[in-house]
């Protein structure tokens, strides 16, 4: 179907893409993780916070409403996508995550989160434009599809930090 290659500055932003897509993924998780181990009876920390109730959360990807686990499995599958699809543009994908940043604090754990997000959201409309320019129709709609996702996180993460300032 696609014969063409794609050039190397696609390539290398889909690189950037995995980095970032495998570093949040393990970054969201083990937030996750922590919050969840320090929400057990066992550490005495019962949490009561908002935020620390996103985080800790164990809910399945299936039930509705959001927690900090799945949004970690959906930036997992993000890497998987973007893999995929630089392996059929002929390219060799990176399993290097970027630097992980957990944080100290629920707060500082989803400021981090929210950077990350907002840092994504700006090297996909970059992806978008190039994939446009090298009429690449795949790539520039899987972007699309991430984006939109990217930009709910951001949002999401944005409303629980504002939520919590108010308390
Ligand atoms: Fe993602
Ligand atoms: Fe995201």
């Amino acid at each position: 179907m696609e014969s063409k290659k794609a050039s190397h500055e696609l390539l290398n932003l889909l690189n950037r893409a995995i980095a970032r897509e495998l570093q949040v993924s393990i970054q969201y998780m083990f937030q996750h993780s922590i919050a969840a181990g320090h929400n057990s009876s066992t550490t005495g920390k019962k949490l009561s916070s908002k935020l620390y109730k996103f985080m800790a959360s164990h809910s399945s990807v299936w039930l509705p409403g959001s927690s900090l686990k799945k949004i970690a499995i959906i930036e997992m599958k993000h890497a998987e996508a973007i893999t995929e699809r630089i392996v059929q543009l002929g390219g060799e994908p990176t399993t290097k995550p970027d630097t992980v940043a957990i944080g100290k604090t629920p707060r500082e754990m989803l400021e981090n989160d929210r950077e990350q997000e907002r840092d994504a959201i700006q090297l996909y409309r970059q992806i978008i434009e190039v994939a446009d320019k090298e009429r690449d129709d795949a790539t520039k709609k899987l972007f699309q599809h991430i984006l939109s996702d990217e930009e709910k996180h951001h949002q999401l993460f944005t409303d629980l930090l504002d939520a919590d300032q108010r308390n």
